[in-house]
């Protein structure tokens, strides 16, 4: 069997070739250390300077300062939460956020309330949006910041991200969003959409690993989380700058927002084909998440009566690679957070699967997973005690 199909593109993507090239002379030509004072330091900084303006110019920052280079989204998402905690305590100690943000939100939201600061954390519906109303209603005198995520790594709802910065605003309440699987998926215009904080994630747009951004508007207040060297991201984020993975980041988010609409097209054609065969081909599931404000690259789908993590793995036989929730909770066997938020029933949600679409994929590839989707579902339904009919 050597057929393989990479359905995981929330997860990862592979790095492209411009961003590689764009790398390469950084590991052995351009590789001195951006705090060094000679000539080895300035390149390094160019290469710097080079990236943040690429970033800035894809979310529209007013200003390049205003990004900061992180180790990845999990980094940004914990220093937005915990770092404007931590400076603007002497204001509030309330945080509201939603249920269903990604795992890096939620257990920095945790870490803070063992600290004393209190968080609410927003009910969505089951398209996985958030209750605007009772997002109203926990606004507090003392609440300092809103974190809401743009776009759900599981389900692919994008939220009225722009709505929620009005509100906060209205309150003069800050507001965070991660934007990690919305950049390369919907536009962003910081200023537009009137975002104070954004975290991104290069390894998702065909970027490399463990490096990232996190947007600050000017005037934001924000503690650092890492303490080292203070010449370092203007003193806010000490440890050496990732030169190779930063001036990766930066072709691959210019790439990412110069072919959005053509991506976009692209996988939305690709993901309608998807569903349109799986229709054909199966019954008794669930399509998760919103019916159109979603992104096109992710697809979660619940088969009723059977299990997703025995889905995945006879997929895997057979060379498909798909996931049953975030890659970071996919080896627990719990019920996703986040389907459970919108009120799927537990039992529907453990026969749940996410398949995430990159442009590489072919009809041809979607009629032979589908295929192996219908042979899979077939299999597990006849030995499962549970008929599907009747979930
Ligand atoms: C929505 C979201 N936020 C944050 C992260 C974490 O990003 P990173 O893998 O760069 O740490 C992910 C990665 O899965 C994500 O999907």
């Amino acid at each position: 069997m050597d057929r393989k199909i990479y359905l995981d593109n929330a997860s990862t993507t592979y790095v492209s070739n411009e961003v590689m090239t764009e790398m390469l002379p950084c590991f052995n030509t351009i590789y001195g250390n951006a705090g060094s004072l000679h000539s080895f330091g300035r390149d390094a900084v160019a290469i710097l300077d080079r990236a943040r303006d690429r970033v800035k110019n894809a979310i529209n920052a007013a200003k390049a300062n205003e990004i900061y280079f992180t180790s990845g989204g999990t980094e940004a998402d914990n220093w937005a939460i915990i770092g404007v905690a931590h400076a603007n305590a002497n204001k509030g100690k309330h945080i509201i956020t939603s249920k269903i943000e990604h795992h890096a939100v939620l257990h920095a939201c945790e870490q803070l309330e063992k600290e004393g600061f209190e968080i609410t954390y927003l009910n969505v519906d089951k398209h996985g949006l958030v209750d605007m109303a009772q997002l109203l209603h926990e606004i507090r005198k003392d609440t300092i910041l809103i974190s809401i995520m743009a776009v759900n790594n599981e389900v692919g709802t994008i939220q009225n991200v722009k709505a929620i910065a009005k509100i906060a605003h209205d309150y003069k309440i800050l507001f965070h969003t991660d934007a990690v699987q919305a950049i390369g998926h919907m536009k962003i215009d910081v200023q537009d959409m009137d975002i104070d904080l954004l975290s991104m994630s290069a390894h998702k747009i065909h970027g490399p690993k463990g490096v990232g951004a996190l947007y600050v508007k000017n005037g934001v207040r924000i503690d650092p989380i890492t303490f080292g060297g203070n010449s370092q991201e203007r003193g806010k984020r000490a440890g050496t700058e990732n030169i190779a993975g930063i001036a990766g980041f930066g072709k691959a988010i210019e790439l990412a927002t110069r072919n959005l609409i053509e991506v976009n097209k692209k996988l939305k054609t690709i993901r309608d084909y998807f569903l349109e065969k799986l229709s054909e081909k199966v019954d008794y599931f669930q399509v998760n998440g919103h019916p159109h404000q979603k992104s096109n690259a992710i697809l979660n789908v619940s088969f009723y009566g059977i299990e997703g993590e025995s889905i995945l793995m006879l997929l895997d036989l057979a060379g498909i690679c798909v996931s049953t929730a975030s890659a970071c909770t996919s080896k627990s066997l719990l019920p996703s957070h986040v389907l459970q938020a919108m009120g799927v029933p537990d039992e529907v949600a453990q026969g749940s699967i996410r398949i995430s679409f990159g442009t590489n994929i072919s009809k041809s590839d979607v009629d032979y997973v589908t295929d192996e989707i219908q042979k899979v579902v077939a299999k597990l339904r006849a030995i499962s005690p549970i008929q599907a009919g009747r979930v």
